[in-house]
């Protein structure tokens, strides 16, 4: 069984399990900015008892292993077939929900302007940034990275490895600015709890982003940790 450890630093746990980032996030651990730290030390700065936690975060991994999504081992397979299963259900996916996400917000926001108090103009604001981000990024794992990383398995070149390796620095770093936003949200709405007595639209908006981020965390997993480390 895979288990996360105290000597792995922060970034490599992330990277392993992208859901710690809610997790650290609630502590206020830094992962983005001093990810080279171990757990362990950054366990200890913020006085978190180690063994308690590993087992509590190792609980949550394994339930993310055991995730009918995460169950393929992806390493075994052919790349190829990883990004067809990156662009086919995540990609689908996460273009059809932020345009669906999008009108149900607007709506919401229309209707519930003059009594939702600050959270729902928040919300649509920072709902808005990571639509605009995210599909840009789509586009540019699709339309850039992508083929080069297929072009690579045919015909490797250390070349074009250097510069597949630059572009995954970008892509990299769109995820953390993506998580960083999810964070936000998940902040700003409660961990996307609605009002008492929300209407149904209220409580669609947010249960839908909440399935966004849990793909979204799968999705950046398969990238991160799995197709970028087998280049
Ligand atoms: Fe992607
Ligand atoms: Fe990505």
């Amino acid at each position: 069984m895979n288990r996360l450890n105290k000597e792995q630093n922060l970034g490599e746990v992330v990277a392993m399990f992208p859901g710690a980032a809610r997790i650290f996030n609630k502590e206020g651990i830094d992962y983005c900015c001093h990810g080279d730290r171990t757990l362990e030390s950054a366990l200890l700065e913020k006085e978190i008892e180690v063994i308690g936690f590993l087992n509590e975060i190792n609980k949550s991994y394994d339930e993310f292993l055991n995730s009918k999504e995460a169950y393929i081992d992806w390493r075994k397979e052919d790349p190829n077939k990883l990004i067809e299963n990156i662009v086919d259900t995540h990609h689908a996916f996460t273009y059809r929900e932020l345009i669906e996400i999008d009108q149900l917000l607007l709506k919401i926001l229309k209707v519930h302007y003059h009594h939702s108090g600050e959270e729902l103009k928040t919300v649509h604001k920072l709902f808005g940034a990571l639509k605009t981000e995210l599909e840009e990024h789509l586009i540019k794992e699709e339309e850039g990275l992508f083929p080069m990383i297929k072009e690579y398995f045919k015909n490797p070149s250390e070349e074009l490895r250097d510069s597949i390796m630059k572009l995954v620095g970008v892509i990299e770093n769109e995820h953390t600015g993506a998580g960083h936003i999810l964070q936000d949200l998940y902040r700003e709405t409660n961990g996307y709890k609605t009002p008492e007595g929300a209407c149904t639209t209220f409580n669609l908006v947010y249960k839908k982003i909440d399935e966004l981020e849990k793909d979204l965390f799968i999705h950046i997993h398969k990238e991160n940790s799995i197709l970028f480390k087998i280049i």
